[in-house]
């Protein structure tokens, strides 16, 4: 079980995560939405420490971390926890596809080669990339360089995969192939905390939602209850601005 309690982030005095607790069951996807700026980002970083929260526990099983005393140690160890899938996709370009996905095996791992490449291969097959593992970033489309970042991150085997609105980059034929990668791995049973603004996705692959505003959650709950009966007035507010769910 993954235990988050008490997050809080100021920058240049604004409140961007305000005492933000929230807890993710093993195998659970959970989605968080809400408005430009209503520090999604900030609060899916912060969790690997990528943003260094002012305050807040973690909880991963029984390791436990709190941010206002953390140590190298803990941060490493946060990181070998979690994965991030990273929005502009973040490929090393030099590296083909197979070797982008060995690279956290071997040098954070300490896998082999042998090994490294045996797990990458697997992954890169379950994301429908088979054919494409020895070709490089820059001959990939966008919705295969992010197959390959969604490999990489579930071949380090997390026990939370945070995903940052992971299809926003892509033009939208592309979209679909990533969203099925995504899908998979939650059949598959991973946990994961999602960012995404695409309300079907998230009403599609998400077992709860929680919509943030200002560094808040407002309102939790199942996909089904959130977007066909939300009882906030800001919620409604928000779901109105998209085409299916709004009222
Ligand atoms: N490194 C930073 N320095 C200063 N302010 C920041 C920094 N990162 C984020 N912020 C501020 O924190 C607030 C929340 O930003 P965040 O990126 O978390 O929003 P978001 O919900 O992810 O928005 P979007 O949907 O546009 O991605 C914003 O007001 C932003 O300007
Ligand atoms: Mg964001």
């Amino acid at each position: 079980m993954i235990k988050i309690s008490n997050l809080s982030k100021v920058f240049n005095g604004e409140t961007v995560l305000n005492n933000l607790s929230l807890e993710i069951q093993d195998k659970e996807v959970v989605a968080i939405i809400g408005s430009s700026g209503a520090g999604k980002s900030t609060f899916l970083r912060s969790i690997d420490y990528l943003v260094e929260p002012d305050s807040g526990e973690v909880q991963i099983d029984d390791f436990k971390i709190e941010f206002s005393s953390i140590s190298k140690e803990q941060i490493l160890q946060l990181r070998r926890l979690t994965a991030m899938v990273f929005q502009q996709f973040n490929l090393f370009e030099r590296r083909t596809a197979l070797q982008n996905v060995m690279e956290g095996l071997t040098e954070v791992k300490k896998f082999s080669k042998e090994e490294a490449e045996k797990i990458a291969r697997a992954e890169l097959t379950k994301v429908g990339l088979a054919e494409r593992m020895d070709y490089y970033p820059k001959f990939l489309s966008g919705g295969q360089k992010q197959r390959v970042g969604i490999a990489r991150a579930l071949a380090m085997k997390p026990k939370l995969l945070l995903l940052d609105e992971p299809t926003s980059a892509l033009d939208p034929e592309l979209v679909g192939e990533v969203q099925e990668s995504i899908i998979q791995a939650a059949k598959q049973g991973q946990t994961m905390l999602l960012v995404s603004h695409e309300m079907d996705f998230v009403y599609e692959v998400a077992d709860t939602v929680h919509f943030l505003d200002k560094g808040k959650i407002v309102e939790s709950g199942n996909p089904k209850d959130i977007f066909n009966q939300p009882k906030t007035e800001r919620l409604k507010q928000f779901l109105s601005n998209n085409k299916r769910f709004g009222a």
